[in-house]
């Protein structure tokens, strides 16, 4: 109750502005510690419009403003966006190095209010490949808001949930052939602390837009008991009530964890 009456709170002393309260008043849980996104649809988004491509992303980055101070707004702690994965190094080199430049134009133009607001800006993925500018952009996003210690803003940049098993893994095989890591001592909380999202809690919902059902390589351990959500809507066009519509879904719904819900652990 007390963790609900502080996301309302929020909800209604927003930094960013004011919003509608949720639907729904008698909400099961809490709003959702960490919320991940698969945005999709930038591309179908900007054919329907007859425009290039990339001007559905340039839509989609706005969207990823919005959302933030939505998600922050409602007491979410940590906001995971997916926003380059390792496969898509395989679309036109026109798109890769405007997506690539898509870090900087956010720094720009929104740095300065996340710091303000302070939203902590992470990065996961592997930096090796990015192009020198990107990388700088991202450095400085991260340095520059590393201190602050409200919603953290993670972007997923040239990630991959495979590639980030097999480092963590070779990590294992490093630690045991140098360091004298003993195999048993390999458990989960082992595996947490060598991911990419180390020290994050594990998302508790995944939203997907534009109709696609699927993960697509992303946060394949961190999502093994998260909520999932879907909707039809193109991600350019995903708006705050649409983010609200999610929370409130995750909400009430009801998280076994492969056990029993509460009231049916009491029948048995
Ligand atoms: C998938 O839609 C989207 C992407 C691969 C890129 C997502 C990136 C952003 C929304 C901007 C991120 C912002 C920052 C600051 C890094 P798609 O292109 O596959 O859409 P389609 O399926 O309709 O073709």
């Amino acid at each position: 109750m007390f963790m609900m009456f502080r996301a309302l709170r929020k909800w209604f002393v927003s930094p960013f502005g004011s919003f509608s309260g949720p639907k729904t008043e008698t909400l099961q849980r809490p709003v959702p510690k960490h919320v991940a996104v698969i945005m999709d649809g930038n591309g179908r988004w900007a054919q329907k419009r007859g425009l290039p491509r990339i001007a559905g992303h340039r839509a989609g980055m706005k969207a990823v403003k919005r959302i933030t101070k939505v998600a922050d707004a409602l007491g979410v702690q940590v906001l995971t966006m997916y926003a380059f994965s390792t496969e898509n190094w395989k679309r036109p080199k026109d798109e890769v190095a405007f997506l690539m430049k898509l870090p900087e134009e956010f720094i720009v133009s929104e740095l300065d209010e996340l710091i303000q607001n302070n939203v902590q800006v992470r990065f996961m993925g592997e930096t090796d490949q990015l192009p020198a500018h990107t990388l700088r952009a991202v450095e400085e996003a991260v340095k520059r808001t590393s201190t602050n210690t409200g919603l953290i803003l993670n972007f997923a940049l040239n990630y991959g949930g495979r590639r980030e098993l097999v480092l963590a893994m070779q990590q294992a095989a490093h630690a045991a052939i140098h360091d004298g890591l003993v195999p048993t001592t390999i458990d989960e909380a082992w595996i947490d602390e060598h991911l990419q999202t180390s020290g994050l809690v594990h998302p508790d919902l995944l939203i997907r837009t534009s109709g696609e059902i699927r993960l697509s390589n992303f946060m394949l351990w961190q999502l093994a008991y998260a909520e999932f959500w879907f909707t039809e809507q193109l991600w350019p066009d995903f708006r705050d009530q649409d983010f609200i519509q999610a929370i409130d879904d995750y909400c009430n719904r009801n998280r076994r964890y492969g056990g029993l819900a509460i009231n049916e652990s009491k029948d048995a």
